[in-house]
């Protein structure tokens, strides 16, 4: 018998946006004589009072009929059938995840009969920690947390632990998103997790993970608040190590680490948008400081594209020559810092910044990505073009010209700059 804990206070707490969401599908599936639960990591946030937006719903009783009537209402569903599972997208841009609870089909011989009434539980069970393994139903019952597995004590002692013995052997990855998960609450695996999943590690299992499963636990590491408490507990398991042998962390590596951590966290909204590989540049900090041969078997793992490669060659092989160019000891015009930084990819720079032991090249590079690279003239193109300037090449040369004496403040109004771009007109 599960515990049962009345929630629905909680509930009334979720973003209108998201619970007119959640009250849709729960209404649809009710007139269809479904049971409506949430679960797994929306159900861990809502009791831990965290935001979370990504919604996952579990029903007894088939999901696809549901997910059918839902994409008749108007709505965008992509469905699964094998699985028994879809998504369903919202104009608003949220999407919501709809499953039917199942078994899995290798703890259950085909002969096995279904079990309507328990399969929530034997859905939960196959789930990786006892705070992703609680559920809370919504049809019929509304708001009643359902659990199975003693999560909710887990919750509240902080404490992440597995649901049995083999979870970690079933699936590797659940030790990297143990620690990811440690690191994002401030949890702790229990003792006996922490031992099944170090021994895990020792049996060699992380070597079974593919390049790109890897690379994906990786790079969401990467990409949370303090990336370096996960690295550190990822070395204290002997993961680090087991996925990456060449590549032994430094203190000099994870003082990299450390720095870009501060930088994100102090100067977020001042940096440019890094996009989809700024996780990289963490890795890269790290490679850095291994040996070379470490490097790229590392990026062999982790099954890297041509590009990230790329940009992971660059952090690791251009820094002597950038610091050469920009870090001496007198003044350096803002102009020929972004000379010398503007054909640069800024995950590379942003690393770089990391990882450098010289001040001055630090924090030039900051100042660029902070301010300088989002320097552009008050004149379009277009004005140019009606100033005289011939349409063509001269205009980019111009408009490059005139930005960099905008950086060295040789123009400040609009006027400035026509004045400045009239003088120049006989250059052409
Ligand atoms: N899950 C699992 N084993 C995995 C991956 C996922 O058991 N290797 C389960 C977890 O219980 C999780 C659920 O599947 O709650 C959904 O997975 P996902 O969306 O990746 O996890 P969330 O907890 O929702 O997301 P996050 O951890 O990023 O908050």
């Amino acid at each position: 018998v599960p515990w049962e804990e009345d929630v629905s206070a909680l509930l009334d707490r979720v973003p209108q946006e998201v619970a007119s969401k959640i009250r849709l599908v729960t209404d649809v599936g009710e007139g269809m004589g479904l049971k409506v639960f949430l679960v797994g990591g929306f159900v861990r946030d809502l009791l831990l009072g965290r935001p979370n937006e990504d919604v996952d719903m579990v029903c007894e009783g088939d999901a696809v009929p549901l997910l059918e009537r839902l994409s008749s209402m108007g709505l965008q569903v992509s469905i699964h059938r094998r699985y028994g599972t879809g998504t369903v997208r919202f104009p608003d841009g949220r999407k919501l995840d709809l499953a039917t609870a199942r078994r899995e089909f290798y703890e259950y011989p085909v002969a096995q009969p279904k079990v309507q009434m328990d399969s929530l539980k034997h859905d939960l069970y196959r789930r990786d920690f006892s705070v992703n393994a609680m559920a809370v139903s919504l049809s019929p019952r509304w708001g009643m947390l359902v659990d199975y597995f003693g999560g909710r004590g887990d919750l509240n002692r902080g404490q992440l632990r597995v649901l049995h013995n083999l979870s970690f052997v079933e699936d590797p990855t659940r030790i990297l998103r143990g620690v990811r998960l440690e690191g994002r609450l401030g949890f702790r695996m229990s003792q006996d997790t922490e031992r099944l999943a170090a021994s895990c590690v020792k049996g060699g299992m992380l070597s079974l993970l593919s390049g790109p499963k890897l690379r994906s636990e990786l790079e969401l590491i990467f990409r949370e608040r303090n990336p370096i408490w996960a690295v550190d507990r990822l070395c204290g398991l002997g993961a680090w190590d087991a996925m990456f042998p060449g590549v032994p962390l430094s203190i000099d590596g994870l003082r990299a680490l450390r720095k870009l951590d501060v930088f994100v966290r102090r100067l977020g909204r001042d940096l440019p948008p890094l996009g989809e590989e700024s996780w990289l540049a963490f890795l890269g900090a790290l490679l850095y400081f291994g040996n070379p041969w470490g490097g790229r078997s590392a990026m062999d793992r982790l099954s890297l594209s041509q590009k990230e490669r790329g940009v992971l060659e660059a952090i690791l092989n251009g820094l002597g020559t950038l610091e050469t160019a920009i870090g001496g000891k007198g003044d350096i015009r803002w102009s020929s810092l972004c000379r010398a930084l503007d054909g640069v990819n800024r995950v590379v720079l942003f690393a770089w910044a990391g990882i450098t032991s010289r001040w001055r090249v630090r924090r030039r590079i900051l100042l660029y990505l902070t301010r300088l690279c989002k320097v552009s003239p008050m004149l379009s193109g277009r004005d140019l073009i009606d100033l005289g300037v011939p349409k063509g090449p001269a205009v980019g040369a111009m408009l490059s010209r005139l930005r960099f004496a905008r950086l060295d403040g040789e123009v400040d109004t609009l006027e400035d700059e026509r004045a400045w771009v009239l003088k120049r007109l006989g250059d052409l």
